[in-house]
């Protein structure tokens, strides 16, 4: 983990909202897929977390959603401008020798990519869900079957895919709840743990990032408490209490 000035490669809008920053670091950066970066925007004190959507040798790519200030200002610059990053930090999803289910809703696919990557270069049959609210917010699909995955569509308002959340398309097509990853909005990660066996990737507010300010503690389902930035953000289902 470390501090790093990252140069922009590539900043581009790939749906209203949603972007995506290819990045090179000054080092190369070895990460497990479902870590994040703690990106300083210029300008901003608290620096923002954003998953790692794909790492290779010095190149990060990061999609990330304009929500507020901070990912708006960064949204607004440019190829060539430099950002700092700090990271990789967290813990990332397991790498085991199984066929995972993939389950990714919005912004909490993105991580879920390199994950893909990483199951699909041992040669593992990967099957992804993945839901959206409406057809024009769909991104990143096409990346999962260029890499050989099956991938399963789910929209909100039926515009694309199967209509209903990612769990309808989970029943719909008899998808196995064995080894499930999963990443995105609190109602769908509750709906995945309910059902399924695996891990889940949970969101908190944060500050430091590393463990050390408790702003971003889950309860444990034993009782204590867990920080989401260093002993998550990827939990085993049943781990945190949601
Ligand atoms: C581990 C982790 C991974 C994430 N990965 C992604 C990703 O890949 N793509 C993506 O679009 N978003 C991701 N997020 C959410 C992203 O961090 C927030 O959307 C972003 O920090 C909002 O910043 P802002 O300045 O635009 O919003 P503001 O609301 O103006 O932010 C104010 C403050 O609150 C914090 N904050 C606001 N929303 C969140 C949030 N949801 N989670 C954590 N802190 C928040 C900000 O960091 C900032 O310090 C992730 C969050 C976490 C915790
Ligand atoms: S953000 Fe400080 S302990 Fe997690």
């Amino acid at each position: 983990m470390k501090c790093t000035d990252a140069v922009i490669l590539e900043q581009k809008m790939l749906v209203p909202e949603i972007y995506q920053m290819i990045l090179q670091t000054e080092a190369p950066m070895c990460a497990m897929p479902g870590q994040f970066v703690q990106v300083q925007v210029p300008g901003y004190y608290l620096r923002r977390p954003i998953s790692i959507c794909e790492i290779d040798d010095r190149q990060v790519t990061l999609i990330y959603k304009t929500v507020g200030q901070g990912t708006g200002t960064m949204s607004q610059m440019n190829k060539g401008d430099i950002l700092n990053l700090f990271g990789p930090l967290g813990t990332g999803f397991p790498i085991l020798p199984k066929d995972p289910v993939l389950i990714g809703g919005g912004v909490g696919i993105p991580p879920l990519f390199e994950t893909a990557k990483q199951y699909r270069s041992l040669k593992k049959n990967v099957t992804v869900i993945l839901g959206f609210n409406t057809k024009e917010q769909i991104f990143l699909a096409e990346r999962f079957a260029q890499l050989g995955c099956r991938v399963i569509m789910a929209t909100m308002d039926g515009s694309y895919g199967i209509a209903g959340t990612v769990m309808d398309a989970m029943h719909a097509e008899s998808v196995s709840k064995e080894f499930v990853l999963a990443c995105g909005p609190l109602p769908m990660l509750k709906a995945v743990s309910a059902e399924c066996q695996g891990y889940i990737s949970l969101e908190s507010r944060m500050a430091c990032g590393i463990g050390a300010c408790m702003g971003c503690t889950v309860r444990d389902s034993e009782g204590g408490s867990l920080r989401v930035c260093k002993d998550g953000p990827v939990f085993a289902i049943g781990k945190a209490v949601l």
